[in-house]
């Protein structure tokens, strides 16, 4: 029991987060009545978000998303997820921001939004020890044309908190390579890559991303499971997979934890990590995710210390903020 404790206290990392997915439902809620916004649909009584399914799942996301208004409702919203994720133990975080939702992908307009960000950031940083780094993100379902301009935003900020590149919505609109583009721009402006892949398609979907847009990383690439040489086209060029257990069986991806494939894929040599994805979305925390998958599969300390290797080592920050965080 004491080295379970032990395991569930430990200073943790994630890299997939969505900044407006970790929005705790109080919050959105607070805020729409603050502006005067009706968005009473998207929640159950109980308070917590309300959707039947993943493509339900990002229109409720994005509904919630209207009552962030401007830079200050994200900074309140940054601060309220820092909060809550260092009371879990969080010491690094990576959050997906996307310029669609900040400004419209004006680029004067995201400078703004990323300053209240980083401010509040900053914050957090010195209060709770918790540290942020941002990932711009088009959105996939918005298209190619609309990728364009959040890449751009992206290029033009790229330093020590914008640190990558990544793609998130629905996975089943278009292909990866239509956002080619995009990905190249920022490849040149010196930011790291991931995207969203092989959550509901499967395991070609995840071959594009690495062939078609040069990505590092991979969020979810759960499904290469279905196809071992894809898996092992992973292994070969050290791709690490953001998986997130939780998401993907509570949006049905996987009936139950103990049929994920994480542990399969740990088992054959891929480097995975755990994360979050939009915690209260999907009733989990990074504590709980710990705490799962220990239960399931198992885990004991040596296998979280690699998956925090793993983790460190595909962190997009630069190698000072590494260096202080471990
Ligand atoms: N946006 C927020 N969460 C997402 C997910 N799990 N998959 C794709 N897009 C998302
Ligand atoms: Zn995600």
């Amino acid at each position: 029991e004491d080295r379970q404790s032990a395991i569930l206290n430990r200073p943790k990392a994630e890299l997939h987060t969505h900044i407006e997915g970790a929005a705790p439902p109080a919050f959105i809620q607070g805020l729409a009545k603050e502006k005067n916004i009706d968005i009473s649909r998207i929640f159950r009584e109980d308070g917590s978000y309300d959707y039947r399914d993943f493509v339900h799942f990002l229109s409720v996301y994005e509904a919630a998303t209207s009552v962030l208004t401007g830079p200050a409702e994200f900074a309140r919203l940054t601060t309220a997820i820092l909060t809550e994720a260092a009371e879990n133990g969080v010491v690094y975080m990576e959050t997906f921001i996307s310029p669609d939702f900040c400004g419209g992908s004006d680029v004067a307009a995201w400078k703004e939004y990323l300053h209240a960000i980083q401010d509040a950031a900053d914050a957090a940083q010195r209060d709770m020890g918790i540290t942020l780094c941002g990932i711009a993100t088009p959105i996939r379902h918005f298209g190619p044309d609309k990728a364009k301009l959040a890449a751009r935003c992206a290029a033009e900020t790229a330093g020590e908190f914008i640190v990558g590149l990544g793609m998130g919505g629905d996975e089943n609109q278009g292909r990866q390579g239509d956002f080619a583009y995009s990905f190249d721009m920022a490849r040149e402006a010196g930011l790291h890559l991931t995207t969203h892949a092989g959550e509901w398609r499967g395991p070609q979907e995840v071959r594009d991303a690495v062939e078609d847009l040069g990505v590092t990383r991979i969020g979810h690439g759960v499904r290469v499971i279905e196809d071992l040489a894809v898996v092992d086209m992973l292994i070969e060029r050290e791709i690490t997979l953001e998986i997130c257990p939780g998401s993907n069986v509570f949006l049905g991806v996987y009936d139950k934890l103990e049929q994920h494939p994480i542990e399969k894929l740990r088992e054959r040599g891929v480097k995975v990590t755990v994360s979050t994805d939009d915690p209260p979305f999907f009733r989990t925390t990074m504590r709980k995710e710990y705490a799962d998958l220990m239960r399931v599969f198992d885990w004991d300390a040596e296998i979280f210390d690699q998956i925090d290797r793993n983790t460190m080592d595909a962190a997009f920050c630069g190698a000072d903020t590494k260096a202080r965080i471990r």
